[in-house]
């Protein structure tokens, strides 16, 4: 297995918070939020900042702070990253190298329902929420795959089972996901 850092990645709404708390507690590691880190360095909220400087500026801090995060090495950190971090190829070269990446797969329907009341995410504002988050979900499958070391389909399932899930594929040491194309 590659260094001890865990990370989390996936869709908006696919529970990368609760598990991140839930592994914290489990596995007695820290957990630390990216975009948490970009809001209390910019000290405004990931909507505020869109809305002041836009999307390429909120994706450039993004960028920074894996950049850094790489520099730290390996620790028993736990990463939980925002939603389009990956879709940046750099990104997904800095996300692979930071730990073991974690992909918490979700469908369209559960993100809906679970963030229908939220007004956190600007990328979800707007009209047809359901339908972009179809097409946003569609458009970065292939980015979220390209790093994941392990795949857990989250839909349907409580935090406590997704924990349990990752905590004994970490304990059979995680062999990484076939890779399309290839035969196993
Ligand atoms: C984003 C996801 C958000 C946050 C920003 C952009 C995205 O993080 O980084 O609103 O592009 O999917 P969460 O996945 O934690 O909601």
């Amino acid at each position: 297995m590659k260094g001890k850092n865990l990370v989390l990645t996936g869709f908006m709404g696919s529970g990368k918070t609760s598990v991140g708390i839930g592994l914290s507690y489990r596995l007695k590691m820290t957990v630390e939020d990216t975009d948490k880190l970009i809001e209390r360095r910019e000290g405004r909220s990931i909507n505020e900042i869109f809305a002041a400087f836009g999307e390429d500026y909120f994706r450039q801090r993004e960028t920074q702070i894996l950049e850094e995060l790489t520099q730290i090495g390996n620790g028993r950190k736990i990463y939980s990253l925002g939603g389009g971090t990956p879709v940046n190829p750099q990104n997904r070269e800095l996300i692979r190298r930071l730990g073991t990446v974690i992909w918490l797969k979700v469908s369209p329907g559960t993100v809906y329902e679970r963030l229908k009341d939220d007004q956190s995410r600007p990328l979800l504002a707007g009209e047809h929420p359901l339908e972009r988050i179809t097409g946003l979900l569609e458009s970065r499958r292939e980015a979220y795959e390209a790093c994941a070391d392990l795949i857990v389909d989250v839909d349907g399932k409580k935090v406590e089972e997704i924990v349990d899930e990752i905590e004994k594929k970490l304990k059979e040491g995680i062999k990484p996901p076939v890779a399309k194309g290839e035969t196993t």
